[in-house]
């Protein structure tokens, strides 16, 4: 945690061939959570990876799985990722019919329950679960891939869920997910995130996940809350 922000490295752009040493890197190099990307090639257009691999990073690591579900009908498989160890179960609201249910389930396994707002979905898909969501992720690409460009539009979406969550005194954390960099990071917790999804600016042929870790810290010692 630097700052009151927490790095989620995203092992989708990790070497697969030695998973648990990228994740137990991460560890090493202070990072809060690590952020694993499901997706079923329905819901997003390819299939990532399922069950065996999450329990597989559960047993390299203590750190907070937080999974992502990039899925269509989640409610059918958010006890299978909490089974294989996932801490914070997060689901789309465009892929969701019974939102508030699903958080129900999720908090009802003593589990925290995120919700992800793709870029083309308003806030307001969310206003009426606000109060009872541990997280919510705003999308800053469409997913699907690692490495693609920020989308700028979600940084006033942060904004206003900051505002609505700060007005109403809600424990919600607000979740960066897409094109997190050095350049972006600062800009997002400046608008109000708290915790940052990084895939390609942590696992790249630039530096060790070490390094690369310690320059998304750099790019947050400074940052002024509200600009
Ligand atoms: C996109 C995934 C992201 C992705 C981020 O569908 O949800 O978590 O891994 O990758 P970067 O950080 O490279 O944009
Ligand atoms: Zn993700």
């Amino acid at each position: 945690m630097i700052n009151g922000i927490k790095l989620a490295p995203s092992i989708l752009a990790a070497d697969f061939a030695r998973l648990g040493e990228q994740v137990r890197e991460c560890e090493a190099a202070g990072a809060d959570y690590i952020h694993v990307d499901v997706m079923d090639g329905r819901f997003v257009p390819v299939i990532s990876l399922g069950l065996p691999v999450v329990e597989a990073i559960r047993r390299s690591t203590d750190l907070v799985l937080d999974i992502h579900l990039m899925i269509v009908e989640p409610e059918k498989h958010v006890g299978s990722f909490i089974d294989a160890g996932g801490d914070i179960i997060n689901v789309h609201v465009e892929a969701a019919t019974h939102l508030h249910r699903i958080v129900q389930q999720v908090q009802g396994r003593d589990r925290k329950a995120g919700v992800c707002l793709n870029p083309g979905t308003p806030v307001s898909a969310v206003e009426q679960v606000l109060p009872e969501v541990d997280q919510v992720m705003v999308m800053s690409v469409n997913p699907g891939a690692s490495g693609q460009r920020f989308i700028e539009s979600a940084l006033p979406k942060v904004r206003r869920l900051r505002r609505m969550i700060d007005e109403a005194g809600l424990r919600a954390e607000i979740e960066v997910d897409g094109g997190v960099g050095p350049e972006t990071a600062p800009r997002c917790a400046a608008a109000g995130a708290n915790v940052l999804v990084a895939a390609s600016a942590v696992f790249n042929a630039n530096g060790t996940v070490a390094q690369n870790i310690g320059r998304l810290r750099a790019s947050l010692e400074r940052v002024e809350r509200g600009a």
